[in-house]
C-alpha cells in the first residue's frame, strides 16, 4: 500500500503484503469497479464536487484501464493490495493528480460492497438463464420418451410404476423453486451502498439516487453501518446454489444408478463418459460423479462464509475479504455444472425396453390390487393385509400376479373376480389421475405448463 502509508514509518513486509493482498482473485471485479467509479465521477461532477472536465478526464482514463485489463495488458501489483487501489493508482499514473479526486466521498468499504453487489447481480441473471436451460433439457428428455414407464422407488425399492416424464418433471419442480430463490435473493442484492463511506456516511452533498439510477439499482441502502458490514446477499447466493447443487446431485446419482449394468435403464452419450485406463469394458459416468462431488465443495463455501461472518463486530472487518474466493468458486462451479449437465441430460438415451421389463418384475402392482379390493367394498387396511399375504404366497410359488389363477385369488378374498386380470401397468398409471399424479393426462398437462413457464421466460427453443 505504498501510496497510502502516510502515518507509517516502516514498509509493509513482503510476506504481509502477500498474505493480505486480494488482487490475485479480486481482479475479477474490475468491470464492476470501473462502472462504479465512472458513475461516481459523473455524480461528483453533477453535484459540483469536481468539474465536468475533471470527470471527463477520469472517465476516459478509467475506460482505457478497462480496456487494458480486458486485453490482459494490465500489470497487477500485489503491493497495491486490491483491485480498487490497483485501478486508482493506474488512473493517477495515466491522468495525473486529477485522478486523485475520484476517491472523494467514497471509501473502499462502500466501494467493495458496491462491486460485489454488481457482480452478484450479474451472476444471478446468468444463473437464472442456465437454470431455465436446464429445465428445457429436462423437458426435451421427457418429450423424447413420452409414454416410457419405469419403476418409481421409495427406499430404493420398486414402489409403483410411473411415467419417466413424471419423474423428470419432479426435477423441473425443484429447479422452479431454485429459480424462485435466486430471484428472491436478487431483491436483497439489488441495493446500492455507495454514500455509506467508511462507516458513517459521507460529508459531501452527493446524490445517491443518481448513483442508483446510473448503476441500475432499484433501492438505496438505509443504514451506512449495515451497508458496509452486510454480506447476507453473498450468503444467500451460496445457500441457493447449495440447494440447486443438492437437486442436481440427486439427479446425478440417479443417472449413475441408471447407467450401471445392474439397472441398465439408460446409456450416457459417449461425450459425457470416460474409459478406464486398465479395464477396457468400462464406460464411467464421470460427469455425473463430478456433479455429485462438486456439491460438497459448494456447501463448503457456504459454511466457510457463515463462519467467517459469525460474531464479527460492526462494521467492516478485513475478515470479509474472505467472501470473494468462495463466491467466485460457487458461481463458476454452479454455472459450469448446469451447462455441462444440461447437455448430458439432453443426450441421455433411455432404454425403454429395460425400464418396462423392470416394471414387470416384482409385485409393483400390489397397491393396485389393494385398491381393487377397496373399490369392491373392503376397508383399505384389510385389503392391504390380504394383498400382503397374496404377495408372500405368489413369491413362494415363484409366480407373478398375472400367473395366479382365479381360484388362487379367491382363496385370499371372495371379492376377486375375472376383472383382476385387467390390472396392468397402464391401468395403474392411468388410475393416478389427480393433479400432480402420474396419469398420462396429468403428465401431459404438467408438461404443457412447464413449457409455458419456459416460453414465458422467453427462451422457448
Ligand atoms: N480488499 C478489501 C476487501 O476485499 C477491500 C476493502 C478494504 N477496506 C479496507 N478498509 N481495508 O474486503
Amino acid at each position: 500500500m505504498s501510496h497510502i502509508r502516510g502515518r507509517f514509518h516502516k514498509k509493509t513486509g513482503e510476506l504481509v503484503t502477500e498474505y493480505t493482498a486480494s488482487i490475485p482473485f479480486d481482479w475479477r471485479l474490475y468491470r464492476h469497479d470501473i462502472a462504479g467509479s465512472i458513475a461516481h465521477a459523473k455524480m461528483l461532477a453533477k453535484q459540483g464536487i469536481i468539474s465536468e472536465k475533471e470527470a471527463e478526464v477520469i472517465t476516459e482514463g478509467l475506460a482505457s484501464i478497462a480496456e487494458e485489463i480486458g486485453q490482459g495488458k494490465f500489470q497487477f501489483k500485489p503491493e497495491l493490495e486490491d483491485i480498487h487501489m490497483n485501478i486508482e493508482a493506474q488512473l493517477i499514473e495515466k491522468v495525473g493528480e486529477v485522478g486523485g479526486k475520484l476517491h472523494t466521498a467514497r471509501s473502499r468499504n462502500d466501494q467493495v460492497a458496491l462491486d460485489l453487489r454488481l457482480f452478484t447481480k450479474e451472476a444471478i441473471s446468468n444463473t437464472l438463464v442456465k437454470l431455465r436451460e436446464f429445465q428445457q433439457a429436462l423437458i426435451s428428455l421427457a418429450e423424447a420418451n413420452k409414454g416410457v414407464v419405469l419403476p418409481g422407488y421409495t427406499h430404493l425399492q420398486p414402489a409403483q410404476p410411473v411415467l419417466l416424464a413424471h419423474h423428470l418433471l419432479a426435477y423441473f419442480e425443484m429447479l422452479q423453486r431454485d429459480i424462485d430463490r435466486f430471484s428472491d435473493c436478487l431483491k436483497r442484492t439489488d441495493v446500492m451502498p455507495l454514500g455509506s463511506g467508511a462507516i458513517a456516511g459521507v460529508a459531501y452533498n452527493i446524490d445517491r439516487d443518481f448513483l442508483a439510477h446510473e448503476l441500475g439499482f432499484s433501492q438505496l441502502s438505509q443504514n451506512s453501518i449495515d451497508a458496509v458490514s452486510d454480506r447476507d446477499f453473498v450468503v444467500e447466493y451460496e445457500a441457493a446454489a447449495s440447494l440447486t447443487m443438492m437437486h442436481l446431485s440427486r439427479l446425478a446419482e440417479e443417472i449413475i444408478l441408471w447407467s450401471s449394468a445392474e439397472f441398465n435403464f439408460a446409456e450416457l452419450d459417449e461425450a459425457y463418459t470416460t474409459g478406464s485406463s486398465i479395464m477396457p469394458q468400462k464406460k464411467n459416468p464421470d460427469v455425473a460423479e463430478l456433479v455429485r462431488g462438486k456439491t460438497g465443495r459448494v456447501y463448503g463455501k457456504l459454511i466457510a462464509l457463515l463462519v467467517t461472518m459469525k460474531a464479527l463486530p460492526l462494521s467492516y472487518n478485513r475478515d470479509m475479504q474472505e467472501d470473494k474466493e468462495g463466491l467466485f468458486d460457487t458461481i463458476d462451479t454452479l454455472l459450469s455444472t448446469l451447462g455441462v449437465f444440461a447437455g448430458m441430460v439432453k443426450t441421455l438415451r433411455v432404454k425403454a425396453e429395460n425400464t418396462e421389463q423392470a416394471v414387470k418384475r416384482g409385485y409393483i402392482l400390489a397397491t393396485d390390487l389393494a385398491d381393487y379390493l377397496v373399490n369392491k367394498g373392503e376397508p383399505f387396511r384389510t385389503a392391504h393385509d390380504i394383498v400382503a399375504r397374496l404377495v408372500s404366497y405368489a413369491m413362494d410359488k415363484g409366480k407373478s400376479f398375472s400367473e395366479l389363477s382365479l381360484t388362487e385369488y379367491k382363496g385370499f378374498s371372495p371379492l376377486f373376480g375375472e376383472d383382476v386380470y385387467s390390472i396392468t401397468v397402464e391401468s395403474s398409471i392411468a388410475a393416478r389421475d389427480v393433479i400432480g399424479g402420474t396419469a398420462p393426462r396429468q403428465v401431459e398437462q404438467a408438461l404443457a405448463t412447464a413449457k409455458k413457464i419456459i416460453g414465458d421466460f422467453g427462451r422457448g427453443n
